[in-house]
């Protein structure tokens, strides 16, 4: 099962940005973890990240091209702005499951709604790195 792990702007950051928030562990950690729990269900991992909208909007596009069993995306803070990430979702069949490192709703007004969450199958937010793991579980059980 190939799983797209999609990450957007300033995720390249983490273990350096706001740590106190999202934690120490940073996103090639993540990517270690996701790569070993996969081995153990099955799946594999293809892990992206960019600072630039059009990129995940073609990297969503490129899952269902590649027949991706599931897509696991944290879209940043594109998650709270983006149309074309919502409209990128409902162009393709491939289920989409929305991860966040912190809770939105615990934060700032303006993180409180998504378009991403809007077209994902689901959302897994506010479990730190873990939320990746949790996500690529449902992902495999779907
Ligand atoms: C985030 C939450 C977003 O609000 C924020 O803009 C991020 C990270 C998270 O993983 O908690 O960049 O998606």
């Amino acid at each position: 099962k190939l799983v797209y792990v999609l990450n957007g702007p300033n995720l390249n950051r983490l273990g350096k940005r706001e740590p106190e928030i999202y934690g120490s562990q940073t996103l090639d950690d993540i990517a270690a973890l996701l790569v070993e729990r996969g081995e153990a269900l099955g799946c594999e991992i293809e892990m992206r990240q960019s600072n630039h909208e059009g990129h995940l909007v073609d990297w969503l596009h490129e899952a269902q091209d590649e027949s991706a069993h599931a897509v696991l995306l944290n879209a940043g803070a594109y998650t709270h702005t983006s149309v074309a990430l919502l409209d990128a979702i409902r162009s393709i069949s491939v289920p989409v499951i929305e991860v966040h490192l912190s809770n939105p709703h615990t934060r700032e007004p303006f993180r409180h709604t998504s378009w991403v969450g809007q077209a994902a199958k689901g959302t897994i937010a506010g479990f730190g790195a873990q939320s990746y793991l949790l996500a690529l579980e449902a992902a495999a059980a779907l």
